[in-house]
């Protein structure tokens, strides 16, 4: 279902109100009393976030944030809050930026917070959205539609919870025996819940969804508020740290896979050793001039969609959150033209476009004579057109997450790690004359197509996908001003040069540039654009090979890696997710792999997922999508056929 984003509208007094609902968002006299009487102050708050590692809030219905920047404005005041904050939302008709704004220039005191969050409010897409605010400190998870739907799929455990829809009579969704049990579901030891509506229906909807609720004084009108705490045991299965020792991981492989997560892992006070046998960072796959960071969206909306929406767009806010540090990162979204293959397909295309009906600034139809007139030459045909899409240079990202990291990093070039051990508490990394180059208790495998040599990984089908792209002079501000792709791609020109690519050949060792790889991408290169590479002479072109480690069904492996005894212990019984809860793990070790042709959209968001993981924090991917790219998927299905696509 698309989203539909809520109307701007106040009434006569100039009170924030939705006709939709026939509600006002928050009280006619004082909007920011009530964040601080009831849901701070019925949660214990800020007492119960003191001294703690992590907090975490669920809150249904983000309406116009204002429990959110009060409750975050209020740990920032706190000198004994917690380290990290969470604050997780859902919201199915979000305001967009510019009623935000507008909204929040009345609370001059939030000027500095609500300007955070307005710089990464995300462009109105469904699905979850993470935020990471004030440094790292604290993050907003925001699911973007029905609030049933959401909370079903969100993995996190919630100390306290703020439930705010509109009145009952009016929203009976939000206030359904169905949220208050996925919101027990999701309930830590001790967590507590407060309201501002003591309705009968309520009350006792909590009361059987596990909750024991008693009414508190109210406030703004309300004699009477709720507040509450979970009085059965908590649900099994909601996130727990995954490692709860010290907080030291040793990282193998400095491509974009391990280079972002030393930074997602330094910034939450883990120190990192990371490995490569390269003498620098990203000389692997990662190390192209330029590669494509865009969505792949389909009519059903399927995961490989929700996936790289996911990854793109939190891949961009990335990239914006390390150039706020100040760090020096070469890419631009300057936007992606996708041109269809043929006429059905641009049908086909375009019926993708009606269907999701997302905002046109993120994905929209464009016929040829547009798409000539947006690239600036010739092209073949009609398309999508990702307006806040485009190019990022891998090494670049690579160099600025190590330099974020700081100094909690350890960087051991110029070493192949020969063996993964197991030690005393820690996986020991060894060299191949057996001498010991780092250990930790937490090992990642990201060593692209590298994980194959390793023992530990034998359960991960990675592969092996030899790409060579060209690289052609271009002047600056020449067509295509775009990226535009179709079967290949080719950017506008960077640094004097533009990428033209890539083939892709699995399992093809051959690291040097072929005349025939370079005929390939320069008749893919004129099918897209006619004429464009008429004058180009394959002899003289120059270029790069890379090794994309590729996974049979396209999506990355993330997670933690089964154990060696798991083959003989898979469950056949219940769903997937039920199957991979139950499969044993080995203590410690991770992958971060099987990127193949799409690092640059996996890489920020992998990270983000794989440390908040680590840490126990609300996860940033749906469950559905957590389980997708869970790296012991492969064990539960039958053997594949072997065959992969770019
Ligand atoms: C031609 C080509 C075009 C591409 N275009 C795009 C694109 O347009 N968009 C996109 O999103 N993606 C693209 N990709 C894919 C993307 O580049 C890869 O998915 C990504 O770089 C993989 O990153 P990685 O960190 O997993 O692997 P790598 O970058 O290969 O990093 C692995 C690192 O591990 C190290 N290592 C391996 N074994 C060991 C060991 N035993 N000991 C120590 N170190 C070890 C290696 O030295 C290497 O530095 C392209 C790839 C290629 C080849
Ligand atoms: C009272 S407002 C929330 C105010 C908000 N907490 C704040 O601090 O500004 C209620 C919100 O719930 C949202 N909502 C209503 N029904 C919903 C549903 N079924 N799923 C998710 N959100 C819903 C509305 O769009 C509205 O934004």
């Amino acid at each position: 279902m698309p989203l539909v984003p809520a109307r701007l509208e106040h009434d006569a007094d100039g009170v924030l109100y939705s006709s939709a609902f026939g509600d006002f968002y928050h009280a006619r006299d004082d909007a920011l009393g009530q964040p601080h009487h009831v849901f701070l102050g019925g949660n214990g708050l800020p007492g119960r976030w003191q001294a703690r590692e992590h907090f975490t809030i669920v809150e249904t219905g983000f309406g116009a944030g204002l429990n959110f920047l009060t409750t975050w404005a209020a740990w920032r005041a706190d000198p004994q809050r917690s380290a990290r904050l969470h604050f997780v939302s859902v919201e199915l008709h979000p305001f967009t930026v510019a009623d935000l704004i507008s909204i929040h220039a009345r609370w001059p005191q939030f000027a500095a917070l609500a300007g955070e969050l307005h710089a990464q409010w995300p462009v109105l897409t469904p699905g979850l959205h993470r935020l990471n605010l004030d440094h790292g400190r604290v993050t907003l998870t925001l699911y973007l539609g029905e609030a049933a739907e959401g909370l079903a799929q969100l993995v996190t455990r919630a100390d306290a919870f703020y439930l705010d829809g509109f009145a009952p009579a009016k929203n009976a969704d939000l206030w359904s025996a169905r949220v208050f049990h996925l919101l027990a579901r999701l309930a830590a030891p001790g967590a507590t819940l407060a309201t501002w509506s003591v309705a009968g229906s309520v009350r006792e909807g909590l009361r059987h969804a596990g909750f024991a609720v008693e009414k508190a004084p109210g406030f703004a009108g309300k004699w009477q508020m709720l507040r509450g705490g979970l009085e059965r045991a908590p649900s099994p299965g909601t996130t727990a740290p995954a490692h709860a020792g010290a907080r030291h991981a040793l990282i193998i492989g400095a491509g974009i896979a391990g280079g972002t997560l030393a930074e997602r892992l330094t910034e939450r006070g883990w120190s990192v050793d990371l490995v490569d046998e390269a003498p620098v960072c990203a000389q692997g796959a990662s190390g192209n001039l330029a590669g494509v960071m865009r969505p792949l969206p389909s009519l059903d909306d399927n995961r490989m969609s929700r996936l790289t929406r996911a990854g793109s767009l939190h891949g961009w806010r990335n990239i914006a959150r390390l150039r706020r540090r100040g760090l020096e990162l070469r890419a631009e979204a300057c936007g992606v033209l996708h041109l269809g293959r043929d006429a059905r397909q641009e049908e086909k295309m375009r019926a993708v476009v009606e269907r999701l009906a997302l905002p046109a600034a993120h994905l929209a139809y464009v016929d040829a004579d547009t798409a000539a007139a947006i690239a600036g030459c010739a092209v073949a045909s009609g398309g999508w057109w990702f307006a806040d899409s485009g190019w990022v240079q891998p090494p670049s990202l690579c160099a600025a997450s190590l330099a974020a990291a700081g100094a909690r990093l350890r960087v051991h070039f110029g070493r192949r790690v020969a063996r993964l051990e197991p030690g005393v508490d820690a996986w020991r990394a060894l060299g191949a004359d057996g001498r010991q180059i780092a250990e930790a208790p937490v090992a990642i495998l990201a060593a692209g197509t590298g994980v194959r040599d390793f023992a530990v990984a034998h359960a991960l089908p990675v592969l092996s996908a030899r790409g060579q792209v060209a690289h052609l002079p271009a002047a600056a501000g020449s067509a295509p001003r775009v990226v535009v792709c179709r079967g290949g791609y080719v950017s506008p020109a960077i640094d004097g040069l533009r990428c033209a690519g890539a083939t892709f050949a699995v399992d093809d060792d051959d690291n040097g540039l072929r005349m025939a790889d370079h005929l390939d991408n320069l008749a893919k290169l004129e099918a897209m654009l006619p004429g464009f590479a008429a004058h180009l002479d394959a002899n003289c072109l120059d270029g790069r090979v890379g090794f994309r480690p590729a996974s049979p069904d396209r999506l990355p492996m993330v997670g933690a890696l089964p154990a060696a005894a798991a083959t003989g212990a898979i469950s056949a019984k219940g769903d997937i997710g039920a199957r991979l809860a139950t499969l044993p793990r080995a203590p410690g070790l991770y992958a971060l792999t099987g990127y193949g042709a799409r690092g640059l959209v996996w890489a920020a968001l992998a990270a983000e997922w794989l440390a908040s993981r680590l840490e126990g924090e609300p996860l940033p991917l749906t469950r559905d999508l957590g389980e997708a790219i869970d790296p012991a998927r492969f064990l539960l299905r039958p053997p594949h056929g072997g065959r992969i696509e770019e």
